[in-house]
């Protein structure tokens, strides 16, 4: 049952897509306490009980089970993920406490909402926001599973990516020359690694310009393109939220004739640098330029591209125009008056100036003939980048599929792109965050997601990039992608290479069955992964896992998290068949394991997950790419006498339902 409180006057999201009628203004809510402020916000207190879990907040940072924490949906461009962080890139404001009683929540609010989540009293909960205009929706159900489910298709069907995209992806923010991508390609292939996607990072562009490809070094971009997919490899260029200001680009002059940019108050647009320099912000959630810049994404779609990323779209702000003039101000002053000695207050400031929430105050959009602060509709900017992109995917080729993910989002966003979790680090401690991550995503509809195996920042060691691609065999979204500086980390970059091949193999092998359980798991709006509390409920110990977790109906993965492990414990609610992919040629063996405690062996060079009783799960013999794979044989393992259910499509079209 789904109820829907309306406070104030909402701003329209977009982000549910079902019809439903609302609460009587007097009605009282089904539990806790809702205040509304004097100063025009919110507040909301529910009472938790000791055993309650949270489950939730998307990509939000900590565990599967939100509890004794506290977060808050603004999308923040932050590349460091250490524990204390409240924001990263994603807003999904949906919560579901599990216990006492099965609620879920979704806030519909595009602005900073907090979640205090027994952290300031273990025994409660509080939402509060600084405007209490938004729309509740609450959902109760017999388990937190069904409401999941329920709040599933509330908000619409998930975005479908073509199944080129479950296929690996090499990245690295450094490729600049077309030599580069070949090389990279020569090696994977030299050295018999799978791979189907090179990602372009921001040095394919003339100067960071939106829309345009270095003339010098890709004279002929379409051509450098058909190379590439003769060699299987689909290139995947980035698009970044800001337009360079240059006179003479046409992107910037049409923006500017057309006034599709974000405003300042006085209605002149609003100036940030990012990458390109001084840029401005295309006004996404004014449709019409939405349908603009979506309509550009077509240049590169027309040389050939079928793949993008959307990046720096919170929008990030490295400083502004307010921001400069108003730190050179502080620091005259600061040195005028002779304070040179203790400079640290001013060295606050100028860390002060990037993302600033002046600036997002004093930045404005267009909608309905109205000036709209920044600030009131933050969340919703990486959401409606994404949105104009694959609204005019659906214009130029109607028919096709294009891989689309973004870095900032807002529950909506997942019916037109997937996510990746934006500047992770290569630690230990981030290939578990990045297991928490995809579950709580996946409650929100994300279901194409992962994160940059081997880790973003820092450099990556061998044994760290072999444990991080281990876990990214299974989600969807299979990247290994690194900052420029750091140490080299494609897979041929580290002693024995055949190491690699094998993990990175066993994708190949699961393939049909991930590429079959994402597609059922967005078609009736179900879960691809998930905790191990939503299969076995009334196990206790289940409940509290946290570095497991459930593929589809038949699958459990255990990712090793910690440096020189030999395997890990593994907690087993049923007994189950134990998968091993081993070596170079990715050798397949079974093992039967009985429930509870089990220390689990995994080599470097192995890939292990277990298969719940009574499920069987079909697996390929190992390809190069994703088209190579021959689905017409297909072996199972687990209970052999089970069923399996396939489901199968050209992977290409949206002829899929
Ligand atoms: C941002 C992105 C990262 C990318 C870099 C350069 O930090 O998150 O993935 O490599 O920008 O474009």
């Amino acid at each position: 049952m789904v109820k829907k409180y309306i406070y104030g006057i909402p701003f329209e999201t977009d982000a549910v897509v079902e019809q439903m009628k609302q609460e009587p203004e007097d009605a009282k809510l089904s539990v806790g306490k809702m205040e509304l402020l004097e100063n025009g916000g919110f507040s909301y207190t529910i009472p938790l009980e000791a055993a309650d879990i949270i489950y939730g907040l998307g990509e939000s940072n900590r565990g599967i089970n939100k509890r004794g924490y506290v977060y808050e949906s603004f999308c923040t461009d932050d590349p460091v993920h250490t524990e204390e962080k409240t924001s990263l890139y994603g807003a999904h404001n949906f919560i579901v406490i599990s216990g006492s009683k099965q609620i879920g929540f979704f806030f519909d609010h595009p602005g900073r909402v907090r979640f205090d989540i027994g952290y300031t009293r273990q025994d409660q909960m509080v939402i509060s926001a600084k405007e209490a205009n938004f729309v509740l929706y609450e959902i109760m159900e017999e388990s937190a599973y069904d409401v999941v489910r329920r709040f599933r298709k509330m908000i619409g069907q998930s975005y479908i990516a073509p199944k080129f995209a479950f296929g690996f992806g090499q990245s690295r923010w450094g490729y600049k020359t077309a030599d580069d991508f070949r090389r990279v390609v020569q090696k994977y292939r030299e050295n018999q690694i799978p791979l189907d996607l090179l990602y372009v990072d921001i040095d394919y562009m003339d100067r960071f310009m939106d829309f345009t490809v270095n003339p010098e070094e890709f004279p002929d971009f379409p051509a450098f393109v058909k190379e590439m997919q003769e060699q299987g490899v689909h290139l995947a260029p980035i698009i970044d939220a800001g337009v360079k200001i240059e006179p003479g680009y046409d992107v910037y002059e049409e923006g500017v004739e057309n006034g599709y940019f974000c405003k300042n108050e006085d209605g002149t647009d609003f100036e940030a640098t990012v990458w390109p320099g001084w840029t401005h912000f295309p006004d996404v959630l004014n449709p019409e330029a939405r349908k603009w810049f979506g309509d550009k994404y077509e240049r590169l779609i027309s040389q050939g591209i079928d793949a993008f990323w959307n990046d720096m779209n919170e929008p990030a702000i490295f400083y502004s125009r307010r921001g400069l003039d108003a730190l050179t101000r502080k620091a005259h002053a600061f040195h005028e008056n002779g304070d040179e000695i203790v400079t640290w207050p001013l060295k606050d400031e100028v860390l002060g100036v990037a993302n600033s929430l002046e600036d997002y105050k004093n930045m404005y959009h267009l909608i309905d003939g109205k000036l709209v602060s920044h600030e009131r509709v933050h969340n919703l900017f990486g959401y409606n980048m994404t949105r104009a992109a694959s609204e005019a995917f659906e214009r130029i080729a109607p028919d096709r599929r294009f891989l689309m993910f973004s870095r900032a989002s807002y529950i909506g966003m997942h019916r037109y792109g997937g996510v990746w979790t934006g500047d992770n680090h290569s630690w230990w401690s981030h290939i578990l965050l990045s297991l928490k991550q995809m579950v709580n995503l996946n409650m929100c509809g994300f279901l194409y997601c992962g994160s940059d195996l081997g880790g973003f920042g820092a450099n990556a060691t061998r044994d760290l990039v072999l444990r991080f691609l281990a876990l990214g065999v299974f989600s969807p979204l299979m990247r290994n992608h690194a900052c420029m500086g750091t140490r080299e980390q494609e897979c041929y970059q580290f002693e024995h290479p055949e190491d690699f091949r094998g993990v990175i193999g066993a994708r190949y092998r699961l393939l049909p069955y991930i590429y079959s359980e994402y597609m059922k798991a967005v078609l009736r709006s179900e879960l691809y992964f998930k905790p191990l509390g939503f299969v076995y409920p009334a196990d206790e110990i289940a409940l509290q896992i946290e570095d497991q977790a459930m593929i589809a109906d038949e699958v459990m993965i255990a990712p090793v998290y910690t440096q020189n492990a030999i395997g890990r414990p593994v907690y087993l609610p049923e007994p189950m068949t134990m998968v091993r992919f081993s070596g170079p040629d990715c050798e397949l063996s079974e093992e039967k394991l009985a429930a509870g405690w089990q220390f689990v062996k995994v080599a470097l060079n192995e890939v292990v997950f277990f298969v719940r009783s009574g499920r069987k799960i079909p697996i390929a013999e190992v390809a190069m790419t994703v088209d190579q794979i021959d689905e017409t044989n297909l072996q199972y393992v687990g209970d052999q006498d089970a069923e399996y259910e396939l489901y199968q499509d050209d992977g290409v079209t949206r002829d899929f339902l």
